[in-house]
């Protein structure tokens, strides 16, 4: 892995002078960071993406990561080794920590499969701002719908350290939320998102 160890000298934290208070304050809402966790093929993004709606329809100010789209960019340079999903998820945790700031309800759809590495993401911010979430669906539900057909490839070996066939996923063993999104329909995963939501004051109640 490369090294994480800081780097540059003579660093100074410059503080804002808008802070996430006054953010919250004039947007209406608090920030939080959603982070979906499970295999391929759970609907983490699917949920994710509907939840975003959800809120974006109530007019609160949000954003999705997700994993396949974010590899197409900023960790276009990193593979699927254990090293580099680590080194994955520590960007990702950073960067939802700076959407966090910005007043942004930030969901983040990423296998994320060591929890060690998720610990360390939820580690970076206060609590309460970091909300598990795990879509929990069993592997051999992920494995029929195989919507990118890389379970298949996974199988035949052609493609190597994959999430559930030849490496691990580490299931939280205590999510904020856990979403049966094996067999529960869409728009019930929304509602059971949004209901915990409302409930933790992460966004107002209706
Ligand atoms: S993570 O493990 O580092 O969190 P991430 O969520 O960014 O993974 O990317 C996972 C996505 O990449 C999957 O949804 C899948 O489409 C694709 N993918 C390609 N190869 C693999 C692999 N070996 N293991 C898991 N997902 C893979």
């Amino acid at each position: 892995m490369t090294s994480t160890a800081p780097k540059a000298t003579n660093i100074v934290w410059h503080e804002a002078s808008v802070d996430r208070v006054a953010r919250a304050e004039q947007r209406g809402h608090r920030s939080a960071i959603l982070w979906f966790t499970g295999l391929s093929g759970s609907g983490k993004s699917t949920l994710a993406n509907a939840v975003n709606a959800a809120l974006f329809q109530r007019g609160l100010a949000t954003y999705v990561l997700d994993g396949d789209n974010i590899r197409h960019g900023l960790c276009k340079d990193l593979g699927f080794s254990d090293a580099d999903r680590e080194e994955n998820i520590r960007r990702i945790g950073e960067v939802a920590k700076l959407f966090l700031d910005s007043g942004v309800i930030v969901l983040t759809a990423f296998v994320s499969p060591f929890r060690a590495d998720r610990d360390k993401a939820r580690a970076l911010v206060a609590d309460g701002d970091f909300i598990e979430i795990h879509c929990a669906a069993d592997l051999s539900v992920c494995e029929s719908r195989d919507p990118k057909g890389l379970y298949a490839k996974a199988r035949s070996g052609a493609i190597k350290e994959f999430t559930g066939i030849s490496s691990p996923y580490e299931a939280p063993e205590n999510p904020e939320l856990k979403v049966n999104t094996g067999d529960q329909d869409l728009d019930a995963s929304v509602d059971t998102v949004i209901k915990a939501l409302e409930e933790r004051g992460v966004i107002p109640a209706r």
